[in-house]
């Protein structure tokens, strides 16, 4: 299957990809994996204290597609309050990468390793 140039564009010069420590209370980190594939997502946000997301790392083990959707999704997030990062759709990610039909649950694991990630953050914050 052929990948679409934005997506080669992230796998070869994925963004931010790294990871902070979990156990920094700033720092809120979402694993999750796909059961249709067996590919697992680690992403992580740092939010400053007006409750904006400064920075974001990720940890990729899958696809061309799977890397790609969590290159892209760190990039977005940065900046945006946690309810913005909330409401990115991995319908966004898929369209901006151009995924088929097959690769789109590439961009479900992004959309769900952020939203777990803010749950995290925000359960250590207590509430
Ligand atoms: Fe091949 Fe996900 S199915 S890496
Ligand atoms: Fe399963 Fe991409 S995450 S094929």
């Amino acid at each position: 299957m052929a990948y679409s140039n934005k997506v080669i564009d992230h796998y070869e010069n994925p963004r931010n990809v790294g990871s902070f420590d979990k156990n920094d209370d700033s720092i809120g980190t979402g694993m999750v994996g796909a059961p249709a594939c067996g590919d697992v997502m680690k992403l992580q946000i740092k939010v400053n204290e007006s409750g904006i997301i400064e920075d974001a790392k990720f940890k990729t083990y899958g696809c061309g597609s799977a890397i790609a959707s969590s290159s892209l999704i760190t990039e977005w997030v940065k900046g945006k309050s946690l309810d913005e990062a909330m409401s990115i759709k991995n319908s966004e990610i898929a369209e901006e990468l151009e995924l088929p039909p097959v690769k789109v649950h590439c961009s479900i694991l992004a959309e769900d390793a952020i939203k777990a990630a803010v749950s995290d953050y925000k359960k250590k914050k207590g509430n």
